[in-house]
Parts: structure tokens; C-alpha cells; sequence
């Protein structure tokens, strides 16, 4: 008996799935389909599937065409698989041409036609318009916000302003897909969400006029300057029934992910110190720093209180900040945290390098992120018996931005259910601290 091995997503079967299948079947007498697991496509940066892989799996089943239904759930199971079931021939579409190669050692590889003019992808476009987005402030940030948006389905960025025309010209050059536009205003006229993305103290206004063009937001923290500027903007998003989105990319990390969820089960006892630090030393220091909304606790403060927000979910009971700055730009600032149940503190830097990891210490142990913890794809967590040390690893595709465009269209999409994006109280809660700095309660030492 010859047996005919072929995997895919099969998302929103369609024929072009159904002519492989039958293919793949009359290359043999007995034919395995491996149905992607939900993990394992967000592990390899597929975030746009619609159907879960329960529906996924009934897809291929009713076909009728499959003598066997496995789950793809790890890079690398292909040859386990091949060996396991004692496979003669691996079959994929021609998409894959050249991919597959290295399966030869182990049985024969056949690449089959494609069926033209028909994929998932053109069908979850068609299920649901795309949303047009636009883009206000161009930098690195921007960049790698537009690369991470072609990947999410749902959604297609089309707009781009900046004050600075060369810098839009340098950010458009090889982006056919983009057009400028000359204000905000024309912009957001020709927008239903928009990445708000220039500095921190024109974000206030930005907001707003997204928000009464009808735009959904997404902004680069920090979001708000005051208490009094968040409330203001929620209280019109409510208004308008538009989600107003931090673009807190840590969080949406599969690994920071589950490190929250671990450490809410309790795997290191009751949460008592966290400690987090950042940092950055850009290469054009000199010209950030005559921006003062670029320093260390503007630029780098929502990111290290987001940890300690999530994990304590209180108020804190009192705060100690400590900034070291040069004509009026903080190049790092140490601050002190007290909450209810525990103490935390933070050490930021901009143009100042710190060891930037994240530790979370708790009455059975403690949980350790090493450097840069904002971008983690593993953790430690660590007892009393180092010869029992846990290591979790979790890959993502990219540079994560892309998990953070799927959960803020998701919201936009499913406005009731809950994701585990920055609530609206932890951003509130951030921003009473970096109000605090941003009205000067904080102790200045003169950098010489
Ligand atoms: N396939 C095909 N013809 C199509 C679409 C898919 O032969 N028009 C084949 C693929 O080559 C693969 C299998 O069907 O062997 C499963 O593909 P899958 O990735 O699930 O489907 P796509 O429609 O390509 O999905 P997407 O658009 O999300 O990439």
C-alpha cells in the first residue's frame, strides 16, 4: 500500500483545496492530511486564519477524500511523521516548490499544481472589507509597523502623513501601495483607523481628530501626558464607539503572554518585587535629545510599568523617581514603586545603557527575562533548587509587531470580548505616574 503524506491550514476549505486533496490521493492508496494546529500557524506568524482548528479539521474530513486527519503542531514534524507512519510519498502544492527538498532523504517529494484564482486569503478578504489605515509620524517604528501590517489580513495600510516632507519621501520610497497626504485632516478623511505615531505631546490633539473623523487609534505609547487628557479621549471614544488601542507590542508577544498567565497561577507564590529595566542608545542621540518628550521615562515609562501594572493590578500606594538629566533631557530615570502587596522599581535610560531584564520575584521563586525582556521570546523561572530550573521558549515570526495589529483589529472586530490587550485602567494607571514626572514630582540630578 502506498501511502501519501500533505499538510495545510485549510481554512475556509475551498476547491482549490479540494482539486490538492483528490491529487494528492490518486498519487497513492492511502493519504494522511495534516491540519495546521492554531499554535503552531500563530508560532510561524499565520495570524489570519478564521476557523479554528476543530472547523479545520471537519473541513477536510467532510471531503471524504482523506483516509487519515493528523494535527501539524511543530516546525520540524514532517520527518517524525513520515517515519512514524511509514510514508512513501510528501505532496504540496506548487506554492512550495523547493521548500520541501530536504524530506527527500526520507521518502519521495511531489510538488502539485496549484488551482489558480482562488485562496483563503482571497476569501477572508472578501468575507469583510478591509480597513483602510493611515499612518501619522514616520520612523523606524512606522517601518516596521507597515512591514508587520502586510502580514494581518483584514486590513491594508494605504495612508501616510509626516510634517517633515523629506522624511515621507525616504518612508515611501518602494511603497506603491502608500499615498501622502498633506495634512492630518485629509488623512483621517480618507481613513477608518489610524497609527498615531508622532511625539508624545501632540498625540492629545491627534487623538482627538482621529477620534471625530470616526478613526479607530492605535498610538505609540506614551499614549497621554495627564489623567485629565486620557479621560478626555475615552469619554469620545465611547462617544463615537471607537477603540482607542496603546501599541504596548511587548504584550502580545506569545511568550510575555504566557509568562503573565503563569505568574497569575501562581508557579512563583505571591508576587512581592519586580524589577525592570530598559534602555536605548539611538544613533542620533544628539539630535533626540533637544525633544524632551523623546527621554527616558517619555519614551521608555509605559513599557516598564506595563510588567508591573499587569502583574499587580492595584493602585499604587506611592511612588519615588529619580532623573538625571542635561539641559532639560532625561537620560535615565530610577524610580521606587510601592503597591498594597509588594514593591517594584524601574530603571529607564535613553542614551544611558542599563541590563535591560525583567525579574519578578515571588514567595516560592522568582520569574527571570533576560535582556531585551520587551522583545522575549523565553523566560526562566527559578526555585530554591537551581537544579530545577524551567526554560520556556516561544518563537514569533518578524519582530512581533505583527500579534499587536491582529489583537487591535480583533477588538475592532469583537468590541465585547476579551483579548489581553492593555485595559483601559492600566493605562490609566500608567499614565498617573508619568503624570507625575511630566508636572516635575521627581528628584533632578544635573548630568556634568
Ligand atoms: N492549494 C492549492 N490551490 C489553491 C490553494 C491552495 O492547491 N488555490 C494547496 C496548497 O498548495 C497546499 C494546500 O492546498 O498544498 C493547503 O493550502 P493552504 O495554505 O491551507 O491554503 P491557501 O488557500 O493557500 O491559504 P492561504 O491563502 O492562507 O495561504
Amino acid at each position: 500500500m502506498k501511502k501519501v503524506i500533505t499538510y495545510g491550514t485549510y481554512d475556509l476549505l475551498h476547491h482549490g483545496h479540494v482539486a490538492l486533496l483528490k491529487r494528492a490521493k490518486a498519487l497513492g492508496d492511502y493519504l494522511i492530511v495534516g491540519v495546521t494546529a492554531d499554535g503552531f500557524d500563530k508560532e510561524r506568524g499565520k495570524l489570519n486564519v478564521s476557523q479554528s482548528l476543530a472547523e479545520r479539521i471537519e473541513n477536510v474530513r467532510q471531503t471524504g477524500i482523506a483516509d487519515q486527519i493528523i494535527v501539524e503542531e511543530y516546525e520540524g514534524q514532517k520527518i517524525s511523521d513520515i517515519q512514524k507512519y511509514g510514508v512513501d510519498i510528501f505532496t504540496i502544492g506548487s506554492d512550495w516548490v523547493g521548500k520541501f527538498d530536504y524530506l527527500s532523504e526520507y521518502c519521495q517529494v511531489v510538488y502539485l499544481p496549484r488551482t489558480r484564482g482562488i485562496s483563503s486569503t482571497s476569501l477572508r478578504a472578501n468575507a469583510k472589507p478591509t480597513l483602510r489605515l493611515g499612518i501619522i509620524g514616520v520612523d523606524h517604528v512606522a517601518e516596521r509597523f507597515f512591514v508587520a501590517g502586510k502580514t494581518v489580513s483584514g486590513m491594508e495600510i494605504t495612508a501616510v502623513y509626516d510634517p517633515d516632507p523629506q522624511k515621507m519621501t525616504k518612508f515611501c520610497r518602494g511603497k506603491s501601495t502608500l499615498e501622502r497626504y498633506e495634512s492630518v485632516e485629509a488623512l483621517l478623511a480618507d481613513c477608518g483607523a489610524v497609527l498615531i505615531n508622532s511625539d508624545p505631546d501632540k498625540h492629545y490633539e491627534h487623538i482627538l481628530s482621529a477620534l471625530d473623523a470616526g478613526c479607530h487609534v492605535i498610538c505609540t505609547p506614551p499614549m497621554f501626558l495627564t489623567l485629565e487628557m486620557a479621560q478626555e479621549c475615552y469619554r469620545r471614544a465611547d462617544e463615537k464607539g471607537l477603540i482607542l488601542f496603546e501599541a504596548m507590542k511587548t504584550l502580545y508577544f506569545p511568550a510575555f503572554e504566557h509568562m503573565l498567565l503563569l505568574v497569575k497561577s501562581g508557579v512563583i507564590g505571591a508576587v512581592k518585587d519586580i524589577d525592570v529595566s530598559c534602555s536605548q542608545v539611538p544613533e542620533q542621540m544628539e539630535q533626540i535629545a533637544k525633544n524632551k518628550y523623546l527621554g527616558s521615562l517619555y519614551d521608555w515609562g509605559s513599557t516598564a510599568l506595563m510588567p508591573i501594572i499587569k502583574i499587580y493590578e492595584s493602585e499604587c500606594t506611592g511612588c519615588d523617581l529619580t532623573s538625571f538629566q542635561k539641559e532639560g533631557f532625561s537620560y535615565f530615570t530610577r524610580g521606587f514603586l510601592h503597591y498594597p502587596n509588594g514593591t517594584a522599581s524601574i530603571r529607564v535610560g535613553k542614551g544611558m545603557k542599563v541590563e535591560g531584564e525583567l525579574v519578578i520575584t515571588g514567595t516560592k521563586g522568582y520569574l527571570y527575562v533576560p535582556a531585551p525582556w520587551w522583545r522575549t521570546d523565553y523566560f526562566e523561572v527559578r526555585t530554591e533548587d537551581l537544579r530545577n530550573v524551567k526554560k520556556y521558549y516561544y518563537s514569533y515570526e518578524g519582530d512581533g509587531f505583527r500579534y499587536m495589529i491582529y489583537n487591535f483589529l480583533y477588538r475592532i472586530n469583537n468590541p465585547e470580548r476579551y483579548t489581553i490587550q492593555h485595559t483601559r485602567q492600566d493605562v490609566l494607571r500608567a499614565t498617573a505616574l508619568l503624570e507625575r514626572f511630566h508636572k516635575g514630582e521627581c528628584t533632578l540630578v544635573e548630568l556634568g
